[in-house]
């Protein structure tokens, strides 16, 4: 085996073949050229291109949005799922722009682990290290692909360092550049001594070696010395380096590192091969009464992303569920926990490149579209009649608040059901001044008030405007003593609000006043992230 693991393999057992992953990564590093390689080896797609064709073409299927085809930034998140060997893998895609990053938290709630791209000239960047944070705080097992070898890169042992002191990971080189830039010239695997070549036909091949004095390295690399040094380096790397230990990666304190270059389509078979063989099936996941364990028979399963219009012939709203256990079959009665009404799923829907599919039946770690006209919400739990809720699905305190401006007073009614809706489906964050006055927005970045507008406009026929307002910070509150909140809430009425769930906001004119407040009240928590409820 590739890593000389013994990581179950069971190719009968349908959650053991589930992969469920993200790609993390800074914009530019080439997550989408990795995602299109990904998906032609899974057979998704046919043509190279066809992934980031979504940017310039109105057929498929995420260019829905206006804004992200003028921009031409990928902004809704998505799944794309395909097999490649023994196993099923669930790609969920990420908002490249970091104004969407509560998009891509909650995305990251769905996966079992993550591969994260990292561009062989810059290193670990700004947005890596913030989403290598939020997968740390879940025990997310990162899989580690250089990308980019074929242009001029820094030294492989200067950018593993970086990760480890960077992010305090342990690194364990799978494969190993040879040559870099213009003399790049293939991979050699470290755990099975071969090579591959990058000017093979096609990156199938791999040519065994008798070991780092074989000469196929003086052909490879034929400039005076360049082999002798890179043998040097080799061998430091072979024997310097930790070995690959699949305890501490599938915990989270050790990443396997590929090289490789996406867009030549080069090492990317080397890093699907190590998904299939390391990277952790479905996982347990914790609900409020107890842990589920994929293997349970019945069905749960929690939403976490909802996403509108996603083909805007039919105005279709999708929400996309991470199935936590058991067996969904297309057709079954699932119980909504939140409401305790039933919601028949008869059209549930796997996604593909460019595609969608009835599923008939999925499995732990699938995630699936369930088509509805604003049931589900993000953060609900699905299951076969227990009362169990998952926790987890955050919503982030918004660092932009804006009151809205509607320029057609006879409208407000439909606005506030627009804007319920938008809520429900995580684009912004809705509050409701206690005082009576209009609703107020938050977004954790910029251009999800754009997004808004447009949306607005274009789906409800609502122009509106922004508008500032006093406040700039939002807290939600709690305390043990419901007394105390009562008395707080009470004593706040101008300051307070309540957020789709019902839950009480206050809200702050400045940090400084934010203190204040909490100094004076100190059996009140203000808290900045909260769970879905
Ligand atoms: P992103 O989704 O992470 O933002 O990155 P994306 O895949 O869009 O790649 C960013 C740029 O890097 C693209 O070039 C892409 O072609 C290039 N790229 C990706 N992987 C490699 C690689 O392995 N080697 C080299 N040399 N380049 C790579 P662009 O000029 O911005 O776009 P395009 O004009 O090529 O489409």
């Amino acid at each position: 085996m590739l890593m000389q693991t013994d990581a179950p393999r069971a190719p009968a057992d349908p959650v053991a073949r589930r992969r469920t992953f993200a790609i993390i990564s800074h914009p530019d590093a080439g997550k989408t050229t990795l995602t299109e390689k990904l998906l032609l080896f899974g057979g998704a797609i046919q043509l190279a291109g066809e992934v980031k064709a979504k940017r310039n073409r109105v057929s498929t299927r995420s260019d829905w949005m206006g804004i992200e085809k003028e921009r031409g930034i990928s902004v809704v998140t998505s799944v794309m799922t395909f097999e490649y060997g023994d196993c099923v893998f669930n790609l969920l895609d990420t908002p490249g722009h970091e104004d969407f990053s509560e998009d891509t938290y909650r995305t990251l709630t769905a996966v079992d682990s993550a591969v994260m791209v990292i561009d062989a000239a810059k290193g670990i960047e700004a947005r890596t290290r913030k989403l290598f944070e939020v997968c740390r705080l879940r025990d997310i097992p990162i899989v580690t692909f250089v990308n980019k070898l074929d242009r001029e890169s820094r030294d492989p042992f200067d950018l593993l360092d970086e990760i480890e002191k960077t992010l305090a990971l342990d690194v364990a080189p799978v494969t190993w550049p040879i040559g870099r830039g213009r003399s790049f010239a293939g991979t050699y695997d470290l755990l099975r001594r071969r090579v591959r070549r990058l000017d093979a036909a096609d990156d199938a091949g791999t040519v065994p070696v008798s070991g780092l004095d074989d000469p196929l390295f003086d052909t490879l690399l034929p400039e005076a010395g360049d082999a002798a040094t890179w043998r040097e380096e080799a061998e430091l790397a072979e024997g310097g380096c930790k070995p690959f230990d699949l305890e501490a990666f599938r915990e989270g304190h050790l990443t396997p590192v590929f090289f490789g270059s996406a867009l030549r389509n080069f090492g990317v078979r080397d890093l699907i091969d190590g998904l299939a063989e390391v990277a952790p099936p479905p996982r347990g996941q914790d609900a409020d009464i107890r842990a589920v364990s994929p293997t349970e028979p019945k069905m749960t399963g929690f939403v976490f992303k909802i996403q509108a219009n996603m083909d805007p012939n039919h105005r279709d709203r999708i929400a996309f569920m991470r199935v936590c256990s058991g067996k969904l079959s297309r057709g079954m009665k699932a119980r909504l926990v939140r409401t305790g009404k039933p919601i028949s799923l008869s059209a549930p829907q796997f996604f593909f490149a460019q595609d969608r599919a009835i599923a008939d039946e999925a499995y732990a770690g699938d995630v699936v579209g369930i088509p509805n006209h604003g049931t589900l919400r993000i953060g609900d739990t699905l299951t076969e009649g227990e009362e169990l809720v998952f926790r987890g699905v955050p919503s982030f305190a918004p660092e932009i608040l804006r009151r809205i401006k509607l320029t057609d007073a006879m409208k407000a009614k439909k606005l506030r059901e627009a804007l319920q809706q938008m809520a429900e489906e995580g684009v912004v964050q809705l509050f409701l001044p206690q005082d009576g006055s209009g609703a107020i927005v938050g977004v954790v970045g910029a251009l999800q008030l754009d997004v808004l507008k447009e949306r607005l406009q274009a789906e409800y026929g609502l122009p509106i405007d922004y508008e500032p307002t006093r406040f700039t910070i939002c807290r939600w509150i709690e305390a043990e003593d419901q007394a105390e909140l009562d008395k707080f809430i009470g004593s706040h009425g101008s300051s307070m609000a309540s957020d789709l769930d019902g839950a009480p906001v206050f809200m702050a004119t400045t940090g400084f006043s934010l203190r204040y407040e909490e100094e004076r009240a100190p059996a009140i928590r203000f808290t900045d992230v909260k769970d879905y409820q």
